[in-house]
């Protein structure tokens, strides 16, 4: 065996899901299914790939709804995290490492950051106008204040950030605020002391390292962060006056009692998660997971984000990596536009949102999964609706693909159940078909790489499109009659050509990749797969040089989407529209 020493390293970041309530479709098309995807392409290739993540458990928003609930912080996100690693689990997203940002694991690794960054001179006390609810006493910071948008004069901002404009807000400027605690209106400004974040005395080497992202970021990404910045960087308050989240480490009086704001803390999950990894796995005996990787030349660092985050992504946190000189800034952050329900935006308090859980128990993951890889938002908003669902899993699906695997191999099975002979395979390594389907793997390949996922399976779908006309063209079922040794050859050749497709899906749909490889026995080696995915069939000729039987019956393997069954979840949004 070689040693493949050019294994190239891949870290890949989802961003992390807040512990405080149920994920949606939006989120799993904006950022988990893609970055799924683009990990299990690169795993493939054999390259050296982490795809890392966790529970976003500290801030306001969290706080309020524990509250809210009368449940204890800690029990709450535990429960949220439980609930959505399930969830994950059941979509086939898979995760090297899934871990929390309440563990210890992550305060000892968020400490060394802000120490790093306040021995540089980059982090100073200061006394700031914050929000006090004159009714509940409560310190209103983020989340605990709403109010009017004073750029876009949206209704309901939050202390934090505008949804709708995507400003950062200073609370103390929002317009007719009301406390989110008691939902009074009578607030005042107060003076208090936070630690700032000096942005400002950055600005030149975050322009050097913003530049030379100009044509490796998506046009979606770029131009916005050129005109967040375009008067400077602004120093940033990165504590607050909390009861849950990381204690300042500082033993200054002003910094007694108060907690690093959720945002300082939050993205460093991504390098204490690598840490645990690699303790948990007794990887660290071998790999120093910053040296090997996070401050690794030659790591490629993806970050899957919605565009909700793309300000602490590209700004903020590149510029805590670097100042800190803890890790290096990321390579590519692929942010995802949003993804509507209907024509709507998702609302969980609004009742229009789908149980995920619920459709998942209903549909399965490969039909969901393809529907949401159908639609996604990566370059402009779009929307999920159950008619489309329906429409384009059974119409392309179900057709393009579930089909042409039963009508195929089932016509083998009736007809040669004792297996074909390697002269029906060998066309196949002669053909025109082998470098059809050595160009369609480049151009897959080129689209994930550019993590232009949509497209990439537009393109193994148009893929089986061409296996289902070679085989309905040659129609084996009227050569049987005449020329039974020709029939062979088209099932043979079409057999193979189905692996290679069910080889190829596995990025995209890892159950149908399974099922489709299942069919085709143990012989079909992690080797042959591998070799095959990059489109070098020598292992794969080989195995067909003998003779070859199916051994099993296919089943379905999509099963059509009825009236039905999408009837109830349009029903209950439709009654969320009286
Ligand atoms: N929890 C945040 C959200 O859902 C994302 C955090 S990403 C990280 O919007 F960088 F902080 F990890
Ligand atoms: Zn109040």
């Amino acid at each position: 065996m070689t040693v493949d020493n050019d294994k190239k390293k891949y870290l890949i970041t989802s961003a992390l899901p807040y512990a405080n309530g149920p994920l949606h479709f939006g989120h799993l098309a904006g950022v988990y299914l893609p970055a799924d995807t683009f990990t299990r392409h690169h795993k493939l290739l054999g390259h050296n790939v982490l795809h890392i993540s966790g529970s976003d458990e500290h801030g306001v928003a969290i706080m309020l709804n524990a509250q809210r609930e009368k449940r204890p912080y800690k029990e709450y996100v535990d429960s949220w995290h439980q609930e959505h690693k399930e969830l994950f689990d059941q979509f086939n997203v898979h995760f090297d490492y899934f871990g929390q940002t309440s563990a210890d694991y992550h305060t000892k690794e968020v400490i060394p950051w802000f120490t790093s960054l306040y021995d540089k001179g980059l982090i100073e006390p200061r006394d700031s106008q914050q929000l006090q609810c004159k009714s509940c006493t409560n310190h209103l910071p983020d989340r605990f204040v709403k109010g009017t948008c004073y750029s876009c004069d949206y209704k309901d901002a939050r202390g934090d950030e505008c949804p709708n404009c995507g400003i950062i807000i200073d609370s103390v400027k929002l317009k007719n605020p009301i406390c989110q605690i008691c939902e009074s209106t009578d607030i005042s400004e107060v003076t208090v002391t936070q630690y700032y974040l000096l942005l400002s005395k950055y600005h030149n080497e975050f322009q050097t390292y913003l530049n030379s992202k100009k044509d490796v970021w998506r046009k979606t990404v770029f131009p916005f962060v050129q005109s967040l910045i375009k008067d400077g960087l602004h120093d940033r308050a990165i504590t607050r006056d909390l009861d849950w989240g990381i204690d300042v480490p500082l033993n200054t009086p002003e910094a007694k009692g108060k907690k690093l704001y959720v945002w300082f803390d939050a993205p460093i999950g991504y390098v204490s998660n690598t840490k645990q990894l690699f303790m948990e796995s007794g990887r660290d005996k071998t790999e120093d997971y910053i040296k090997d990787w996070w401050g690794n030349e030659d790591t490629e660092i993806v970050h899957f984000i919605g565009k909700d985050n793309i300000i602490f992504h590209c700004i903020i946190f590149p510029c805590m990596s670097m100042a800190s000189e803890l890790i290096n800034p990321g390579t590519d952050v692929p942010s995802n536009q949003y993804l509507n329900l209907e024509g709507k935006q998702f609302s969980k308090s609004a009742g229009w949102y789908v149980d995920a859980k619920e459709a998942l128990d209903q549909f399965g993951s490969d039909a969901l999964r393809y529907y949401l890889f159908s639609i996604l938002p990566d370059f402009s908003d779009s929307s999920f609706t159950w008619e489309g669902f329906q429409t384009r899993v059974n119409g392309e699906l179900a057709n393009n693909v579930g089909n042409l695997v039963s009508r195929c191999l089932k016509f083998w099975n009736k007809n040669w159940s004792d297996g074909l002979e390697a002269k029906s395979f060998d066309n196949f390594f002669n053909s025109k078909l082998k470098s059809h389907f050595e160009n369609s793997t480049k151009e897959i390949h080129h689209y994930l790489n550019d993590k232009n996922i949509k497209k990439a399976l537009e393109s193994l779908m148009a893929l089986s499109q061409t296996v289902n006309t070679y085989f309905s063209d040659l129609a084996p079922w009227a050569q049987i009659k005449t020329d039974e040794n020709a029939a062979k050859e088209t099932i043979g050749v079409t057999a193979i050509q189905i692996l290679i497709l069910g080889i190829l899906f596995e990025p995209f749909l890892p159950e149908l990749s399974k099922n489709i490889i299942k069919l085709y026995g143990d012989q079909v080696s992690d080797e042959i797969k591998s070799d095959v995915y990059k489109a070098n069939y020598s292992s794969l000729k080989e195995l067909f040089s003998n003779t070859v039987k199916l051994v099993a019956e296919p089943k379905v393997l999509v099963p059509k989407i009825d009236k039905a069954s999408i009837a109830k979840f349009q029903e209950s949004l439709r009654a969320k529209t009286q």
